[in-house]
């Protein structure tokens, strides 16, 4: 969440009641932080779950529960408190909010100041499963939907009250990447994006392997950028801990082997794929089936290595592949190395980067490689880099499936 993704952007975050009210204080403090400045308006029921003076000091901005407050010049809040919002966000949306806003009700500032918005309005509900299941809720849900509202979630799972199914508010940070995906062009509208990312692991035995020092996060987060330019994203990921970005299809894997399959199972269907998983180029012959034990003598063990298959060159061979990106790590020598492997390898594009300095860390520098010559992206964070990548990437897509 380093990125200040949101910088510029005004928010209205509209509290109606609900105990998902705790959420809201985290939510606040991750638009902030992602450069969005957040102007908190609260309904009463609201201040009964969280103190309007927590929402100020997270949000640092005074904040607004009654439409005869006397801060604003005009006495207008609910005019003048969206006129230069970029959205309005209800979170938590309640029941009987979404009930409001479906009959265009404006009985307090926050439903008053819905119904005189003139900017995207999105609601994030929170109630109980009965509640949101009920035909009355349903109906507004759907009034709302065709009124051009974003509904974000609910979530399903444990409630409050103890119950358990769909109606929960979606996590804070769900409803972040909701929200930053709402404000992301649509570049990849109706595009279907493959992406290999993270490292292998080829076992020696069942309790030792192979791997690299691959983290994951760019792959990560093209995966990320992509879904939320509007594509739909299948990831298919070797073994690493980070979280599947949101909207997106996640498929783990162990070896190269294995992602090669998942690859190749699935690539039909897509028109993009980009390769930036760190493939191991080798295997072991024979895993051996227990654990490999010192000997006596204290010989050291041999090993039999295999090559794997090359998954972005066995995709680009396809009679009809999809736009074929690819990644190359290197240690050195980047401009002979990059332009040489997206000859070898086939690819209308190739990113390159030096591996040793980025693997692991948050930023990154790249260089594009294609036909018509090399060029240096400025260095950033892996999430900004993730948009420049796919804003790229989306430029060249007319010449899918020609190499000039
Ligand atoms: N790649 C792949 N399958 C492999 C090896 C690499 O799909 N078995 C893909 C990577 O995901 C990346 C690109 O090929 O997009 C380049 O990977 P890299 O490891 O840099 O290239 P290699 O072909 O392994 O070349 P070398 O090790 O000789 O540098």
């Amino acid at each position: 969440m380093a990125t200040a993704e949101l910088a510029g952007k005004h928010l209205v975050l509209g509290m109606s009641g609900g105990i998902a009210c705790y959420k809201i204080a985290e939510l606040t403090r991750l638009l902030t932080k992602a450069g969005a400045t957040v102007q908190v308006a609260m309904t009463e029921a609201a201040t009964q779950f969280i103190t309007p003076v927590t929402m100020q000091a997270l949000s640092g901005r005074p904040v607004y529960t009654s439409q005869w407050d006397t801060r604003i010049d005009n006495n207008m809040p609910h005019i003048d408190l969206s006129r230069e919002a970029d959205a309005i966000v209800i979170a938590p949306a309640s029941t009987d909010f979404l009930a409001k806003l479906a009959h265009g009700m404006a009985d307090d500032l926050l439903s008053t100041l819905c119904v005189a918005r003139d900017c995207p309005l999105l609601v994030v509900p929170a109630m109980n499963r009965q509640m949101w299941l009920n035909p009355a809720t349903q109906r507004n849900v759907a009034q709302l939907r065709a009124d051009g509202v974003e509904v974000l979630g609910p979530d399903s799972g444990a409630q409050a009250c103890g119950e358990t199914g769909d109606g929960r508010m979606l996590e804070p940070e769900a409803t972040y990447e909701a929200i930053a995906s709402f404000f992301t062009p649509k570049i990849l509208a109706g595009r279907r994006v493959l992406l290999t990312a993270g490292p292998t692991f080829e076992p020696l035995d069942p309790v030792r392997g192979i791997t690299n020092r691959s983290s994951g996060k760019m792959g990560f987060a093209l995966a990320r950028a992509a879904q939320q330019a509007g594509a739909d994203v299948h990831l298919v990921a070797g073994p690493v801990s980070l979280e599947t970005p949101w909207g997106v299809y996640r498929e783990d894997v162990q070896t190269a082997q294995q992602m090669h399959d998942a690859v190749m199972r699935a690539v039909g269907n897509y028109d993009i794929f980009i390769g930036v998983a760190a493939v191991a180029d080798w295997r072991i012959d024979h895993v051996a089936e227990h654990k490999i034990k010192k000997n006596a003598d204290r010989s050291l063990p041999t090993f039999m290595f295999v090559e794997n298959p090359d998954i972005l060159a066995s995709v680009a061979k396809l009679p009809h592949p999809p736009f074929c990106v690819g990644f190359a790590a290197e240690s050195g020598n980047l401009d002979v190395h990059g332009e040489e492997k997206r000859v070898r390898k086939n690819v209308p594009l190739l990113i390159g980067n030096l591996g040793p300095l980025t693997f692991g860390l948050d930023d990154n520098e790249v260089v594009l490689f294609e036909a018509k010559g090399a060029t240096k992206l400025p260095r950033a964070d892996k999430r900004t880099l993730a948009r420049a990548l796919i804003t790229e990437i989306a430029k060249r897509l007319p010449d899918t499936r020609l190499i000039t």
